[in-house]
């Protein structure tokens, strides 16, 4: 919508642009009021308050305010978020309306200074990209925020040093640049859904250079639209929860290897994120994927995932460079298994003995029909190996960690689980249905997730121009939406910094709870994820005593969070 109004404001008149139907937008500094009345061109400011250096605009005004005025806004102006609809505003310059001067005085003040301005505005739409001031605003050329960034990150404190400090200072949405690119960062659930659930229609995602070279270019996370669709299609299947069903007893067999192997044989310590992740990876390569676990692949993969955020510089030596051979030894046992697999499936297919069940089989089976090809089979069982086992053994960590320091949480969580086991044989093990008994360790697992997300977020990419809550965000650049951004916010999650598990007990409002992201590309895994914490948790819980050694453990994030000393537990056999 446009078209322009008259707007008396101050006992002035204003010829004001309408941009479209929002609310109120607080972007960077840049404080921009937009309301809309589309049923009445002649808009009336009913209340400006500057009381108490408190300014005050009632929402049912209509107002937008030019360039200039928003810089003044900005350079005035606090925002201090809303009260009963209303927009407030702290003013920063307390010299500039002093609240000891007659509120006459100080209206006439700030009504000349607009008019001052207003006689020098600029044209045009105030959008992400037009002004001097918001390119200081986002750094340094190239370079913009990405060290703040990174040692935010890397310090596991990324909302805290580099996302709270911005909101405060900017309001919800604030751009940077980041990696050469500018880049809108978004918070809140109603964001969250905005930008996930339009996947493919105004953003895609948008990994940096490194990762896709590391990843494959033809992982389902670089595909889009119908191509997305199909290779979803088929990791879907055996992610679904009937495909899932199979696969506990399976799960259940792994772990219990797992248990007899490290955990066995009297008290000791033993490092919980090291030897979980050698679980998962083996959960995701065996259980999931039917791929043997050979000694020394999860080295490889450790090598490959040591290169998924550094610099894409293939010089000898470079972290990248070790991780890209590394991808290609893996690639080269993969073409090995894939084309076994394939000689195997279809000899058996001559036979009339289709092979079902396993991930592998069907992405070898779409590769015969010709629906994928062997690179995209490739690609896609890297990826997968991936996004499963550092993922999901961090959430394990961070769950036992709360646990730890919660005693009567896990009093809670370990009766429910010797509940299950009261009803069963000695021999006998978990089903599917078992685990869905396991309502309250789930809510623990979601509320360690809440507080310690396995993944901070991820980069899309605008497709085109998009129009978000009064701003333009130009085509092509970035947009970060992070998981923190709602899970600290008290606004969805009351007192949002302690441990509550029962919080989930209530439904959360969608799009406030992401660890697993949102829309087309919500999490794959995410049944299988809860299916291994949970099994996992129980045999723990109701086989061994254990104990953090370092409670305080300090997390690091290179490039994904984990325990930085592996997370020493003591552990020692529950007696019978
Ligand atoms: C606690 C464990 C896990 C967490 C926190 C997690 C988190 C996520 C997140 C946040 C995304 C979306 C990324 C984005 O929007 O750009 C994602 C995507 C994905 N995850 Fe997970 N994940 C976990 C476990 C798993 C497991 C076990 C698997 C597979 C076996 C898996 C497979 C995938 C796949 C294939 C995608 C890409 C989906 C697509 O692009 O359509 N994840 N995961």
């Amino acid at each position: 919508m446009g078209g322009g109004c008259v707007v008396e404001w101050l006992g002035l008149r204003w010829t004001v642009n309408l941009v479209a139907a929002r609310d109120v937008l607080v972007f960077h500094r840049t404080v921009l009021l937009i309301i809309i009345c589309k049923m009445n061109p002649t808009i009336q400011i009913r209340n400006i308050a500057l009381e108490c250096g408190v300014a005050v605009w009632t929402r049912s005004v209509v107002m937008r305010s030019d360039l200039t005025a928003c810089r003044f806004l900005s350079d005035n102006v606090d925002y201090r978020g809303f009260d009963n609809g209303d927009a407030m505003f702290t003013l920063r310059r307390r010299h500039t309306f002093d609240p000891k001067t007659k509120l006459k005085t100080r209206r006439q003040k700030f009504a000349k200074y607009m008019e001052d301005q207003y006689t020098h505005q600029h044209q045009g739409d105030v959008s992400m990209n037009t002004t001097e001031e918001t390119m200081r605003q986002m750094g340094l050329p190239w370079i913009g925020e990405t060290i703040d960034f990174i040692k935010a990150q890397k310090k596991n404190r990324l909302y805290e040093d580099f996302i709270q400090a911005r909101i405060q200072k900017h309001g919800k949405t604030f751009k940077t640049r980041l990696m050469g690119y500018p880049t809108v960062v978004v918070n809140g659930a109603e964001a969250n859904k905005f930008f996930l659930s339009n996947e493919f229609k105004l953003v895609v995602s948008s990994w940096p250079s490194s990762s896709v070279q590391l990843m494959g270019e033809n992982s389902i996370m670089e595909k889009q639209g119908d191509a997305h669709r199909c290779l979803r299609g088929i990791v879907a299947t055996s992610l679904s929860s009937s495909g899932l069903e199979g696969l506990v007893p399976r799960i259940c067999q792994t772990i219990g290897t797992h248990l007899e192997k490290y955990w066995n044989g009297g008290e000791k310590v033993i490092s919980l994120y090291s030897l979980t992740k050698v679980l998962t990876f083996t959960i995701v390569l065996e259980c999931l994927l039917g791929i043997e676990v050979k000694p020394g692949m999860l080295d490889l993969f450790e090598r490959v995932l040591e290169g998924v955020f550094a610099a894409p510089v293939n010089f000898p030596g470079s972290k990248f460079s070790r991780a890209k051979s590394a991808r290609k030894e893996i690639e080269n046992v993969l073409v090995d298994i894939i084309r076994r697999k394939r000689k195997e499936m279809e000899k058996r297919k001559e036979k009339g003995r289709e092979e079902e069940g396993i991930l592998l089989s069907r992405l070898v089976g779409a590769l015969i029909r010709g629906e994928i090809s062997e690179v995209e089979v490739v690609d896609n069982v890297v990826l997968l190996v991936f996004a499963a086992h550092d993922t999901t053994s961090f959430a394990i960590a961070m769950t036992f960690r709360m646990l730890a320091n919660h005693p009567h949480c896990c009093s809670v969580l370990e009766k429910e689980h010797t509940d299950i086991l009261s009803c069963k044989g000695p021999e006998e093990t978990l089903t599917y249905e078992d685990t869905k008994k396991m309502n309250y360790t789930w809510q623990v697992a979601r509320e360690s997730m809440r507080i310690f997300p396995p993944i901070f977020g991820s980069f899309r990419k605008a497709i085109d121009d998009i129009e978000y809550d009064g701003y333009t965000i130009p085509k092509g650049w970035k947009v970060l939406w992070t998981a923190y951004g709602t899970h600290y916010d008290e606004e969805y999650f009351e007192d949002p910094l302690s441990f509550n598990p029962d919080r989930f007990e209530d439904p959360i409002q969608p799009y406030a709870f992401v660890p697993f992201g949102g829309g087309p590309r919500l999490c794959a895994g995410y049944q299988l994820a809860k299916l291994n914490i949970l099994i996992f948790v129980h045999y723990v819980v109701t086989r061994y005593n254990w104990s953090l050694v370092s409670p305080d453990e300090p997390i690091t994030i290179d490039p994904l969070p984990f325990p930085s000393q592996g997370m020493p537990i003591r552990i020692s056999p529950k007696l019978p």
